[in-house]
Parts: C-alpha cells; sequence; structure tokens
C-alpha cells in the first residue's frame, strides 16, 4: 500500500475543492494541487475524491465544439474527462510533432479545466480504441522485424522519444502544476497482449523521465490483470457489465487503493457489415448505480464517442475494419445530441454529488440541417491518375514505399497463358483484379480469399492489382499489419505454379491533399475506381450527414476536409458533417468510390443512419450454409462440460491434436435455454500458450442474432471479451446443438483451448455440455 502513498507538498489552496470553482481560473496563475492515491480513496489535496470520469476523444471532435461537448459531460455529471492520445496523430512522420488545430491537446485540456472537468491522460504508445493501429505508428512497420509493444529496441526507442514529447507539452498541466491532468495511464490493456512487467516498467520509467510526477496508473480488463502486473503501478479495471465480479477481481491482485473502473462500456463499437451496436441502458443504469453507491471511481468509455474522421478508423482484430461512426451509443451523440441516456446518467449522479455541487444545465444542441440531394458531375478515372510508378521486382507492401494509408496500385505484363488461379500470399486488405483494364475480381482479406480466376490470356496483357487499405488493425498481436501485398504473388494452372517477379510498377494511391490537388477532372461519368465531384450551396453552415447510399466504397471529402470511409453494407450509411467545416456559399464534396455510385447523387440528411445493414451489397461469400457440415469428417471429438458462471475456462486435450479447423458444439446451456453464446475463444498450443488469431475465419456458424443485437460468430475471435458471439433469438430461436466452426488457415497443433463466456450476471447462453472437433474438412472449402 504504501507504495501508492505518494504526497506532495505544494501551495495547494486546500479551500477551493470542489471542481468548478477550483478550475475556473487561468492553469498557469493556478496554484498547483495534490492528487494522490488513499488506502481506499483518491485524495484531493489530502480529501476523498470520487472520479466520476467519461472518455472522449479530441481527435475523434472538431475543435470548434470542444466546449460544447466538454460542457455537455459536466452537465452529465462528470467531474473528470479521459483523454487518450493518438501517437500517430500527434507524429504522422517520425520527429515531425504535430500539436496544432485538431491535434491541439493542451488547449482541449485547458477548455476541459475551464468547464470546471479534471482530465486522466492516456498518452499509451499504445491507445487501442478502434483507432488506427491502436495509435502506433505505421511508419515503425518499415522496419520488418520490429516486436511493437514489447522492449523492442527500435520501438522502445521511439515510444521514449513520444512519451518525452508528451511531457513536454502536457506536463506543465499536471494537477501538480495548476493544471486539470489528475493522473497519467501507462500503455493500455498490456495484459491483454502480454506480461513482460519489465515493458511497462521501462514505459513508467519514460513517463517519469518526461516529468510526470502525478499518479501514473494502468488499466486491464478483469481476466487479464495478473499478467505485467507491478507493485508500482496502480491498477484500474476495465469492464462493461457486473461491477462486483469486476472489483472482486480487481481486489485480488490490489487489496487496498480506490476501486476504479477505468473503462464501462455504455455501448459499443460498429464494425462494417455487423449490426449497430445498442447498449442495455437498463443495465448499464443498474451498474453505474453500484458504482456509485460504493463511492467507486469510473470512467464511462465512451461518454462521447464522435467521428473516427479521416483514414483513422481502425479494425478489430483478425480484421473487422471499424465504421468511421464512432456514436458508441453513448449518452452524448456522435453530433453531440443528448436524450433518455444521458438524461438518465445525469439524475443518477446527481444524487450523489459532493456537498454544494451542482450539475450546469447542458448546451444547446448545434443544429443540423437537410441538404437537397445534388449531383457530382465531374470525374477523375483512378487509371487515368496515377502518379509516377516505382519500379520493382516484387509487389511489396506499402511500408516499404513509404506509404501507410490509402490505396496502391500494383501492375505487371503477363506472358501468354491459359486461365489460372492468381493467388496473392496477403491482402492488406481488399484487392480489385484488373486484366486489360476488365475487373475479374476480388480478393477479401476478411474472409482470407487471395485468389481469383484469371481468363486464358494474350502475352502482353496487363494485369493490375488495386489494394486498399482500410484501418491498422488495433488489437492483439494483428497490430503488425502491414498493407498491400506482400511480395508474393502467383498463377497457377495445370498443377504448376508461376510466381509473378520482375516487372512490377508500384504506384502509390495516397489519398493525400497533394494527390486530391492533381487530379484531372472531366465532365460526365466514368466507369471503374473514379473519384467524382460536386457542389452546393448552403445559406447558413450547420451540422448535417452526407446521405452516402447511393454510393458503393470509398472514402468521401468535404471542403478539402477529409471526412470518413463509407462502404454501402452498413450499418452506418451516413457521414457526419460538422457545421463550422462548411461555408456560407459554395461547398465542395468528393467521393472516391472503388465499386461505383447507383447513381452520382448525394444529400444531406439532419438525422444520421447508423443502422442500416445491406448484407446484399457485401462481395463477401456467406460463411457455408446449414448442411455443409460434415463433423463425421473430424480427426479428433472430445466431449465435456463447463462450469456456471463468467469466469474463462481453460480446457486441455488428453493430447495435442493437429487440425486446421475447430468446431465447437453446444449440446445445452447451464439456464436450459436454446442460445449459446461465446466471448472469446483461443486456441491453446500443446505448450498452452495462445495460438495467434492472425489467419482465423469463421468457416461455419449454425445461428447468429444479427438484428435484435451484434451476436456475430466474429465477436468469438476478436479478442474482445466485452463483445460475444450469440445464436438467434429475437426472430427465431433455434435449439441445441449449435456449432461454430473456425478456420485456422493452415494445419495447427492444439494441444486445448480457453472459453470465455458471456460477461454478466444471469446472462443467457452459458454453454453447459459441449462437444470439440478438430479435422481439415469439416466444411468444405467454398470457392
Ligand atoms: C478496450 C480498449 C479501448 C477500446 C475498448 C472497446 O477496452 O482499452 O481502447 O478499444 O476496448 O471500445
Amino acid at each position: 500500500m504504501k507504495t501508492f502513498i505518494t504526497t506532495f507538498l505544494l501551495a495547494a489552496g486546500a479551500a477551493m475543492l470542489t471542481p468548478g470553482c477550483a478550475l475556473a481560473q487561468d492553469s498557469s496563475a493556478r496554484p498547483g494541487h495534490t492528487f494522490t492515491i488513499g488506502t481506499n480513496d483518491f485524495l484531493l489535496d489530502g480529501r476523498p475524491f470520487e472520479v466520476r470520469c467519461g472518455e472522449i476523444h479530441f481527435a475523434r471532435v472538431p475543435r470548434e465544439y470542444w466546449r460544447q461537448r466538454l460542457q455537455l459531460c459536466r452537465a452529465m455529471g462528470l467531474n473528470t474527462v479521459c483523454a487518450y492520445l493518438f501517437w500517430n496523430y500527434h507524429e504522422f512522420e517520425p520527429g515531425k510533432f504535430d500539436w496544432s488545430g485538431q491535434a491541439d491537446a493542451a488547449e482541449f485540456c485547458r477548455i476541459a479545466q475551464e468547464e470546471g472537468l479534471w482530465v486522466i491522460l492516456r498518452p499509451g504508445p499504445y491507445a487501442c480504441a478502434e483507432w488506427d493501429g491502436g495509435g502506433i505508428p505505421w511508419w515503425l512497420l518499415k522496419n520488418d522485424s520490429i516486436r511493437l509493444r514489447s522492449q523492442d529496441a527500435e520501438f522502445m526507442s521511439a515510444a521514449t522519444a513520444w512519451l518525452k514529447e508528451v511531457g513536454r507539452v502536457l506536463g506543465p498541466l499536471q494537477v501538480t502544476k495548476g493544471g486539470p491532468i489528475l493522473m497519467v495511464q501507462v500503455e493500455n490493456e498490456y495484459g491483454s497482449f502480454g506480461s513482460d512487467a519489465e515493458y511497462m516498467g521501462r514505459l513508467r520509467q519514460a513517463l517519469l523521465a518526461a516529468e510526470f510526477d502525478v499518479p501514473l496508473f494502468a488499466c486491464n480488463p478483469a481476466g487479464d490483470l495478473r499478467r505485467g502486473l507491478r507493485g508500482d503501478l496502480f491498477q484500474v479495471v476495465n469492464f462493461g457489465s457486473d461491477p462486483k465480479n469486476g472489483f472482486d477481481r480487481l481486489r485480488a491482485v490490489q487489496p487496498s487503493g480506490p476501486l476504479m473502473c477505468g473503462e464501462f462500456y455504455p455501448g459499443w463499437f460498429d464494425t462494417w457489415g455487423a449490426p449497430h451496436h445498442l447498449g442495455n441502458t437498463k443495465q448499464y443504469l443498474a451498474d453505474l448505480g453500484y458504482m456509485l453507491s460504493r463511492d467507486a471511481s469510473f470512467s464511462i468509455y465512451m461518454a462521447h464517442g464522435g467521428t473516427s474522421f479521416g483514414l483513422w478508423s481502425g479494425a478489430d482484430r483478425p480484421f473487422k475494419p471499424d465504421t468511421s461512426s464512432y456514436d458508441y451509443d453513448a449518452p452524448i451523440s456522435e453530433a453531440g445530441w443528448i436524450g433518455d441516456k444521458f438524461e438518465a446518467t445525469r439524475k443518477l449522479i446527481s444524487r450523489h454529488l459532493e456537498p454544494g455541487e451542482k450539475l450546469p444545465e447542458p448546451p444547446a444542441a448545434n443544429p443540423a440541417m437537410d441538404i437537397p440531394p445534388f449531383t457530382l458531375n465531374e470525374t477523375a478515372a483512378v487509371f487515368d491518375n496515377l502518379p509516377a510508378p516505382v519500379e520493382d521486382t516484387l509487389p511489396r507492401n506499402m511500408e516499404t514505399y513509404d506509404q501507410g494509408h490509402g490505396c496502391i496500385l500494383y501492375r505487371t505484363t503477363l506472358a501468354a497463358g491459359p486461365a489460372a488461379a492468381l493467388q496473392a500470399g496477403r491482402v492488406g486488405d481488399f484487392a480489385w483484379v484488373f486484366l486489360n483494364g476488365k475487373k475479374i475480381g476480388v480478393m477479401d482479406r476478411r474472409e482470407r480469399r487471395y485468389s481469383v480466376r484469371l481468363p486464358a490470356h494474350e502475352k502482353g496483357a496487363q494485369l493490375d492489382i488495386l489494394v486498399e487499405a482500410m484501418g491498422h488493425v488495433n488489437f492483439g498481436g494483428e497490430i503488425h499489419d502491414r498493407k498491400g501485398l506482400d511480395g508474393s504473388v502467383r498463377l497457377v494452372a495445370g498443377g504448376g505454379t508461376n510466381v509473378l517477379a520482375g516487372g512490377w510498377q508500384v504506384y502509390p494511391l495516397r489519398l493525400d491533399a497533394p494527390m486530391l490537388a492533381g487530379l484531372q477532372w472531366k465532365t460526365g461519368p466514368a466507369s471503374g475506381p473514379a473519384f467524382w465531384r460536386g457542389s452546393f450551396e448552403v445559406k447558413q453552415p450547420a451540422d448535417t450527414f452526407l446521405d452516402l447510399r447511393n454510393w458503393g466504397k470509398g472514402v468521401v471529402w468535404i471542403n478539402g476536409h477529409c471526412l470518413a470511409r463509407y462502404w454501402n453494407i452498413g450499418p452506418s450509411q451516413t457521414a457526419y458533417v460538422p457545421g463550422p467545416w462548411l461555408h456560407a456559399g459554395g461547398n465542395e464534396v468528393v467521393v472516391l468510390d472503388l465499386l461505383g455510385p447507383s447513381q452520382p447523387v448525394i444529400g444531406g440528411l439532419a438525422k444520421p443512419i447508423l443502422d442500416q445493414l445491406r448484407p446484399q451489397l457485401d462481395f463477401n461469400r456467406k460463411p457455408a450454409a446449414k448442411g455443409h457440415l460434415n463433423l463425421a469428417a473430424a480427426a479428433f471429438v472430445y466431449t465435456n462440460s463447463f462450469a456456471p458462471g463468467p469466469d474463462v475456462q481453460e480446457v486441455r486435450f488428453p493430447q495435442p491434436v493437429e487440425g486446421r479447423q475447430f468446431c465447437i458444439e453446444s449440446l445445452n446451456a447451464h439456464d436450459g435455454k436454446p442460445f449459446a453464446a461465446i466471448a472469446e475463444l483461443d486456441l491453446l498450443d500443446p505448450a498452452g500458450n495462445s495460438i495467434s488469431h492472425m489467419n482465423w475465419t469463421v468457416a461455419y456458424v449454425d445461428s447468429e442474432e444479427l438484428v435484435a443485437e451484434d451476436g456475430s460468430a466474429g465477436n468469438a475471435i476478436n479478442g474482445q471479451t466485452s463483445d460475444y458471439w450469440h445464436t438467434a433469438w429475437s426472430n427465431e430461436q433455434p435449439g441445441h446443438p449449435h456449432q461454430l466452426v473456425i478456420d485456422l488457415g493452415d494445419a495447427v497443433r492444439i494441444g486445448g483451448f480457453r472459453y470465455t463466456p458471456r460477461a454478466g450476471s444471469n446472462v443467457p447462453g452459458r454453454i453447459k455440455d459441449y462437444r470439440v472437433y478438430v479435422g481439415t474438412n469439416l466444411v468444405p472449402e467454398a470457392d
């Protein structure tokens, strides 16, 4: 316990403890305060202080609206906001730091202070947060052997330099120096990634060397608290429900000190092609009430989600790209609107205020408007607007060509040849294949489909592979996520394999301002991948949501702002446009569409569309249908029962088995109901270590709830324990047995598996008796 009690003898205006008044002066003139970790409570100037916090990312909120959003946080009852710093947002190029405009973290902290809010800072170096690469800069991946989030020398030196820079810019805003920053987090949920406590220790040292003198802490989900645990780092626990279980697990590793939930989820994030997430508000309020009535501290993740503007949205593992909307069903919506959840949270918290503390009224919402549909009648075809090529012998990953985002075109000419399978080793992330300009097919990382059929072709036929990179995976080992092709492209025909080496032209398409400025526009439509441009008039700028339902897949810009990615499969069908980014008078929209619009028309809506899935428009293949499952082909079958309850359960097979497909079959559930649910399924190698999910896909699932919630099967293998696969329950309730088959990508030796049940108390879907099948052909490879 002693280790946490750090007292700072500072000139403290002790009397001025309530956040509002203590904060409402300009920081440089403000006295410093002490913020310490006591035996049971946080202590602000020596007095118990309950952290009522909410997460808000200034990078996801238009700068012009920071104050309004922060006022909403205060009015909701929060006394603190928690903010990640996304390293790659501030150090887009090595050694070049940007703290201006939308990246002005210090100004954000100052405004928070002016609005009566303290700040908890989470500078990384890794953040997660469904942000591109979890905040880690893509340029580190230029080093093929770098090991991110480890004591790898190159990673550590870059991370240490980053934290030193953070200290330079935000150190003066610590509470000890009269600013609002109470605490600083080291890394993020490191226990879910590794267990090297020394690595955490070196980051802690880097923050101390950067002159952070406020308490340093670490956060982890309940199941990973012990991994990388250090006695000199205060621990907080992340959970979406069942606070009693979460805090019990925290107390098991940290017998005293204030109880804090570092991330408490009122909603969840969306990925393309999966249902929009709505949180269970009743449960959220009950659990929040539980924490408030025990003076436990918490941070609502997200209090206000905002938008991953531009190309900043990340991807869930193994590869589920995140939407640009980060509404998160948070109490404060993407556009800063408040509703029942906000009011209920405000009402609940107002029953737990400090003596004399009053909540301000929420500020008015910013107006929103419709924009009549208009046509984009200028185009610039991608193939007509190529930069100078890079000559190369092999089509290598984007990072090799010093590119981290956007698209890249690989071109080569072929010798005459018969029909063949064109195969790539790996694609980051989608590749459209053209032969002599004619689209042949698409390769899709979601299914690890890296092959298309090429027809017979003449000598000199031009092969084009246009690759689109979506966000870098932001979670798990998959963060070593290089984009583009990986150097190996071959033609396979008649049992022979012809590696396409020599004579590649590579065209990096960075989708940045210089590229857009150089586009050659023509009036009239274009076919194939193309940029489209149009304009519209606005009398009085206000917020709006661009309706992109006529468009296929790509990126949209407004008045030069790279606004968002879009994809017609949904769930989101609109892109949030902050009013301050519009002009009174003429406004310009540019859309890159890799598929082509049904009609080149866009309008603005006064309300967002966040929940419209259109699976029929998806170019993916569906997991194998019923009847394709052939469990009789299993080489190994194992039958047993799971214990009831939320705890993670590890199962070891009597002897290791080898196979490419793993099927878990529920025979019944502990509550006797027809449902099965799995939060996380990890496979273990014969030594008991987790097997990488890098090449995993869902090969078959008998039932998923995709209407009333996102119970998609991919949730069971994405590493996140707060979401889960759940069999159908809203429109139909098929009974056991239920099957989920994972394709591992290659034959793997398996020694057992780890089953993480769905979190929460008394929730449906807890599997009782089960069978496991391992084999190679439980589900035939779909072609
Ligand atoms: C984790 C991370 C957060 C965020 C949430 C999911 O707990 O720490 O950054 O990714 O999951 O939204």
